[in-house]
C-alpha cells in the first residue's frame, strides 16, 4: 500500500478576491503547498488548485465604490492574489475563478440535480432590509449585541465572543453597517437546501473521513443543535450566478464557492490531456480529495459540503483539514494595531523560505491557533536554517571547492552515521503525511545538530594542516555534504527554493524522496554560493513599521506654519532606485513606484502619472523622504514620498540625483 501510486486532489480554501493576502491566509497556503510538494516529491500523483472566491455582497459593494465593475476588481485583485502566493512558493497547478463558465455549469447541474430529487424548498422570510441603500442585507452587514453572551458589535450571523451562532432577527439593537441606519424587516422568497435529509449519511462521512478530534468535537455541538437547512439564494442586487427559472434570485456566495474546488479540476483537466475529472468525481472514486481550511469555516466544509455533495450524486472528501487563526506577536491581526501584515510588505523585507521554515517549525494537524512571535522568528531562523542547516555545507564545501578539484571521494567516511539518517527517512515522511510538521522539522534538526557535532570532532580545518590528512578531509567533507544533501532532500516540501539551488550546487537534476537512499560519490560538485543568510532584526522592524498605519500627531508648531531645522533634519532623505514602475489600476493620478534603497525595498505611491511614462522611470535614481510614515490608501500602502517639484499635472519633475550615487545613502 505504501509504495502504491496514489491520485490525490487537494484545495485551499478560496480567497475572497476583495483584499491582499496576508500572513494568516499564508498559514493556511503554505501549509497546504508544504504537503502537497511533499506529495509529489514522493511520487505521487497529486495535484493542487484554488481559485479566487469572485462572488457576494462585499464584493459587489467594493466594485461600487471603485467605481468599476465586480468582473473587473475581481481580476485585477486576483492577479496580484496569485502573485503574492506564488512569491512565496505556493505552487498551483491551477487557480482559477469562480466566475467561471465551468462553475457556473457545475453550479446549475448541481442545483438542478438537488431540485429534481426534492432536496430543495422555497418559503418566504423575514430578512433584514436597508431602506437607504434600498437592498437585503447579509448577515455580515449588521451589527449589533450578542443574543447568548449579551457581547456587543458583533456580526448578524455569530459571536466572536462566544463562538455562538443565530440568525440576524436574534441579534439586540441591529445597525445596518452600510447606511448606519436601523434596519427593517421585509419578507422575500428563498431557496433552502435540506440539510436535515442527510444527517445519516453525514455521520457516516464524519466517521470514514477521519477528522481530527477537534473538528468532531465542533460538529457534535452542531449535530446537539439540530441541523438547520440552509438558505442558498440570496436577492438582487447581487453578485454572483444568476438561480435558473427565477428572475431576480442569485445563488448565495457559499453555495458556488465550494462547487468552485470541482471547476477549478475541471478547468485544469482541460489544460492536461492525461487528467480525467469524472475519475476524481463519480460518486464511488477511490482517488483522495483533501481540503485544507481554516476554523472558521467548518462547517460550511464539513456540514453543507458533503450534503450538497451527496445529494447530487457527488463523491465526498476524503478529509478535511483545518487549521488555526494566526496571531502575531500573540495579538490578533488588527490593522489599527500595526499587526496586519500583508504578503507584499513581508516580501518587500524578508525571504518567503524564513516564513515558510517558521510556520512548518510550529504547524500540527489540530486547530490550535499560532502565534508568529517576531523575536522567535529570528532567533529560530537563524539559529535553525542558517545556524545549524546552511552552516554544514559551508563548512564543507569550501574544502571540496579549494583542495579537492570540487571532486567528493569515492566513499564515505562513516556509513554508519549515514544510515542512521536515512533510518529517520519514514518517521519523517509519516510526519509530513500526518501534517505534523512541526515534529518533522523538530526531527530534521536534531540530524542537523548530529551533522554539526560530527564536523566538529573531526575538525577538517586542522586536518588540512597536515599533508598526510589531506584524503580524510575529502571524506569528512563528502560525508557532511551527503548528510546536508539528505537533510535539504526532506526538507524540499517546505523550502523549495533553498533546496533547487543546493541540488545545482551538486549537479543533480531532480529529487525524489528516495534519493535519500544512495549518497553522491566521486562526482564533482559547483562552487558553493551562501544559500541563505540570516535575518536581520532590523528588517524585521522595517516590516513591522510598513504594517502600522497609525500617523503621529500635527506638531504643535503649526499655528503659523513654520517649522525648526530640528523638524527639517528629522526628514531622512535617502537616494532610491527606481527599480520598478507601474499605473495603478483605477487610479487616474497615481503610479506605484518600487524603491531599491539598498537595504530594503519599499513600495511608494505618487501623483506622477501625467508627468511621466512608468517605463522611462525605471532605473532612474531619485530623492526619498524614507522615514515618513506608511500611508494607507486606497490602492495599497505608501511607505515614503519621492521629492518632485513643479506647478502639477504634466509639469511635475523628479528631483533626480546622478546614477552613480548608492541606494540607501543619506542626502544632505
Ligand atoms: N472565500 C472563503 C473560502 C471559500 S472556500 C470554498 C474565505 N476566504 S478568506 O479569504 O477569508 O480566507 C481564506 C482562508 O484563509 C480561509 O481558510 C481562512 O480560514 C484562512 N485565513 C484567513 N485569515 C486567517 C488568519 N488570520 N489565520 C489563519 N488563517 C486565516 O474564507
Ligand atoms: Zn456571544
Amino acid at each position: 500500500m505504501k509504495n502504491k501510486k496514489r491520485d490525490i486532489l487537494v484545495t485551499s480554501a478560496l480567497p475572497y478576491a476583495n483584499g491582499s493576502i496576508h500572513m494568516g491566509h499564508l498559514v493556511e497556503y503554505i501549509q497546504t503547498d508544504i504537503w502537497v510538494r511533499y506529495q509529489k516529491l514522493r511520487g505521487h500523483n497529486c495535484h493542487y488548485v484554488c481559485a479566487a472566491d469572485a462572488h457576494g455582497t462585499p464584493i459587489m459593494i467594493k466594485a461600487r465604490e471603485e467605481n468599476i465593475s465586480p468582473e473587473k476588481l475581481v481580476t485585477s485583485i486576483a492577479k496580484k492574489q496569485y502573485q503574492d502566493l506564488k512569491d512565496f512558493g505556493v505552487e498551483f497547478d491551477k487557480f482559477h475563478t469562480t466566475h467561471s463558465d465551468e462553475n457556473k455549469l457545475l453550479v446549475e447541474e448541481i442545483y438542478t440535480s438537488l431540485q429534481q430529487k426534492n432536496h430543495i424548498y422555497t418559503k418566504d422570510i423575514d430578512q433584514a432590509f436597508d431602506i437607504k441603500e434600498n437592498m437585503f442585507l447579509p448577515d455580515r452587514f449588521i451589527r449589533g449585541t450578542c443574543p447568548k453572551c449579551a457581547a456587543k458589535e458583533q456580526y448578524g450571523d455569530a459571536c466572536e465572543s462566544c463562538g455562538a451562532t443565530y440568525s440576524p432577527d436574534e441579534l439586540i439593537n441591529p445597525i445596518s453597517t452600510l447606511s448606519n441606519s436601523k434596519p427593517i424587516w421585509k419578507k422575500s422568497e428563498h431557496f433552502f437546501f435540506k440539510l436535515s435529509n442527510f444527517e445519516n449519511e453525514l455521520t457516516q462521512w464524519i466517521k470514514d473521513a477521519k477528522l481530527h478530534k477537534n473538528i468532531k468535537n465542533k460538529l457534535a455541538e452542531w449535530f446537539e443543535m439540530g441541523l438547520k437547512d440552509w438558505d442558498i439564494s440570496r436577492d438582487e442586487p447581487y453578485f454572483g450566478f444568476k438561480i435558473p427559472g427565477t428572475k431576480n434570485k442569485y445563488f448565495y456566495v457559499w453555495l458556488d464557492a465550494p462547487i468552485g474546488y470541482l471547476a477549478s479540476f475541471l478547468s485544469l483537466c482541460k489544460d492536461r490531456d492525461n487528467l480525467n475529472y469524472n475519475a476524481y468525481f463519480k460518486k464511488d472514486s477511490h482517488h483522495e480529495l483533501y481540503h485544507f481550511i481554516g476554523k472558521d469555516i467548518v462547517y460550511f466544509h464539513t456540514l453543507f459540503w458533503p450534503a450538497v455533495l451527496e445529494a447530487a450524486g457527488i463523491r465526498k472528501p476524503t478529509s478535511v483539514f483545518a487549521h488555526g487563526f494566526l496571531t502575531i506577536n500573540g495579538k490578533k491581526m488588527s490593522k489599527s494595531r500595526g499587526t496586519f501584515i500583508n504578503a507584499k510588505t513581508y516580501l518587500n523585507n524578508l525571504d518567503p523560505n524564513f516564513i515558510r521554515y517558521y510556520y512548518a517549525s510550529k504547524l500540527g494537524p489540530s486547530m490550535e491557533d499560532i502565534d508568529l512571535n517576531m523575536d522567535d522568528f529570528v532567533a529560530r531562523v537563524n539559529s535553525d536554517l542558517v545556524g545549524k542547516l546552511i552552516n554544514i555545507a559551508s563548512r564543507c564545501s569550501g574544502f571540496i571547492n579549494k583542495n579537492f578539484n570540487g571532486e567528493l571521494s569515492r566513499e564515505l567516511d562513516d556509513p554508519k552515521l549515514f544510515n542512521t539518517f536515512l533510518q529517520c527517512s519514514q518517521s519523517i515522511a509519516d510526519h509530513y503525511e500526518a501534517r505534523e510538521y512541526s515534529k518533522a522539522m523538530k526531527q530534521i534538526m536534531q540530524l542537523a545538530d548530529k551533522a554539526n557535532r560530527y564536523i566538529e570532532e573531526k575538525k577538517p580545518w586542522m586536518m588540512i594542516k597536515k599533508e598526510e590528512q589531506h584524503e580524510e578531509v575529502q571524506l569528512v567533507c563528502t560525508q557532511g555534504l551527503n548528510l546536508f544533501r539528505m537533510l535539504l532532500i526532506y526538507l524540499t516540501p517546505v523550502i523549495p527554493e533553498i533546496s533547487d539551488k543546493a541540488k545545482s550546487f551538486f549537479n543533480e537534476e531532480n529529487w525524489h524522496w528516495n534519493d535519500t537512499v544512495n549518497p553522491i560519490l566521486g562526482t564533482k560538485i559547483n562552487k558553493y554560493i551562501p544559500l541563505l543568510t540570516r535575518v536581520e532584526k532590523e528588517k524585521v522592524d522595517n516590516m513591522m513599521a510598513s504594517s502600522n498605519e497609525t500617523t503621529p500627531k500635527a506638531s504643535t508648531n503649526s499655528e503659523k506654519n513654520l517649522i525648526t531645522i530640528d523638524d527639517f533634519l528629522k526628514v531622512d532623505l535617502r537616494v532610491a532606485l527606481i527599480s520598478d514602475a507601474n499605473e495603478v489600476e483605477g487610479a487616474d493620478k497615481l503610479l506605484e513606484l518600487t524603491l531599491d534603497l539598498g537595504e530594503s525595498s519599499r513600495t511608494v505611491f505618487a501623483g506622477i502619472k501625467a508627468a511621466y511614462d512608468p517605463k522611462d522611470l525605471i532605473g532612474r535614481h531619485v530623492i526619498v523622504a524614507a522615514n515618513l510614515a506608511p500611508r494607507k490608501m486606497r490602492f495599497g500602502v505608501s511607505e515614503g514620498m519621492v521629492l518632485a517639484a513643479g506647478p502639477g499635472e504634466k509639469d511635475i519633475f523628479l528631483l533626480s540625483v546622478d546614477a552613480g550615487a548608492k541606494p540607501g545613502m543619506k542626502v544632505k
